[in-house]
């Protein structure tokens, strides 16, 4: 493929108009229309310049489209994702795949079968801090990893809410953020091979759940915990400690991911790493060292690989199947939560 790459974005919400940023400031690609039903996003179309269309079916069928990007709440990814597909069109979907297994399954399916690159946007995979802790555990920096502890607390406004799939099941914190930990997890520590979870809507009342804990057990016998919640007033989110949306998000450097194995310990972001400096024992000092720091726009790394993708030049670090077993563990804290029972995840093929 030659030439800068069009793309349509269908939903231009919250990180619908992040992607669409992303779009305007690489000069590989080129917005080729923008695809929601709403007068707001017909009103920010025109303010772009952009083709603009109620129907996101007369978008993919322009013709001059290359690739899409998915931004549509979780409900309707596997309809948005199979039309992508039949227009053979190269799609970045939005995390979480579908909002279940079988639609997630479907869709993966649907792309491999005609041979259509499918990337599902769990973004962190494209941070530097993520990929240093990544090199850093698998190359035995910390011995065997024997446990993770994750926080994932932070205060979503009011007006967050305003919109109503994000009260009703499905639009909590469980999907739309515990999801992002739970990839994360994978990617950096392995399977999940099992799931405890307690979850409570007893703060905000809606529908959804507001908080959640969970253990986590792990292929290679590690556990893990995550705690998390939208109606705490805490530093303690990935979205505020990593600094990937700082337009949108307070930025607070503490660390929030916490790696413990048997010979150092790590934390993210901060990208610290924990030794003895000879013996090992809690009577003896343990010291702290700094893994290298690079900053980036983990969504502008997002759209070059995407981009790379719809060339041809890579897989997808993250496709449809590999999404489909984050949202397999992810439901599996659902399941584990409201049946107060252990769960395993479903495992996707
Ligand atoms: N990767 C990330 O960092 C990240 C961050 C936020 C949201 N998300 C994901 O992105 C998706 C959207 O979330 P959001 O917070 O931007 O939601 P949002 O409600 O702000 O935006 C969704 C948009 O989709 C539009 N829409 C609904 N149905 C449509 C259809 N059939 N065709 C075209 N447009 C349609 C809505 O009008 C709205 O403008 C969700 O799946 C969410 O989980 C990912």
């Amino acid at each position: 493929m030659t030439g800068r790459i069009n793309i349509a974005v269908i939903g231009a919400g919250v990180i619908g108009k992040r992607h669409v940023h992303e779009i305007a400031h690489n000069d590989a690609c080129r917005l080729a229309a923008i695809a929601d039903p709403t007068p707001e996003a017909a009103a920010y179309a025109d303010t772009l310049n952009v083709p603009y269309y109620c129907d996101y079916r007369e978008a993919l069928a322009r013709g001059d489209v290359d690739a899409a990007i998915v931004c549509t709440p979780n409900h309707t990814h596997l309809e948005v994702g199979l039309a992508c597909i039949g227009h053979q069109l190269p799609l970045l979907m939005e995390k979480p795949i579908a909002d279940d297994i079988d639609s997630a399954r479907k869709l993966a399916d649907a792309a491999t079968a005609v041979g259509v690159a499918l990337l599902v946007g769990h973004h962190r995979r494209h941070n530097p801090s993520v990929r240093a802790v990544k090199e850093a555990i698998e190359g035995g920096r910390i011995g065997k990893l024997v446990m993770a502890n994750i926080m994932c607390l932070m205060y979503k406004p009011d007006a967050y809410f305003e919109v109503p799939w994000r009260r009703q099941p499905g639009g909590g914190p469980v999907l739309i953020n515990l999801i992002h930990e739970i990839d994360l997890l994978r990617h950096l520590c392995g399977e999940i091979v099992a799931v405890q979870a307690v979850a409570s809507n007893g703060t905000r009342g809606h529908e959804v759940e507001d908080s959640a804990a969970c253990t986590l057990t792990l292929a290679n016998g590690a556990l893990a915990n995550i705690s998390l919640s939208d109606t705490t007033s805490a530093p303690w989110s990935w979205e505020t400690t990593a600094g990937e949306d700082r337009a949108l998000f307070d930025y607070r450097p503490v660390p929030t991911h916490f790696f413990a194995g048997t010979d150092g310990a790590l934390t993210l972001p901060d990208l610290a790493l924990w030794s003895y400096r000879a013996k090992k024992g809690r009577d003896q000092p343990i010291q702290e060292t700094r893994l290298p720091m690079v900053e980036e726009n983990v969504y502008a790394a997002q759209l070059r690989h995407f981009l790379d993708v719809v060339r041809g030049d890579a897989r997808p670090v993250i496709d449809g199947h590999d999404a489909a077993r984050t949202l397999a563990a992810t439901l599996a804290v659902v399941e584990a939560a409201r049946t107060a029972r252990p769960a395993t995840p479903l495992f996707v093929q």
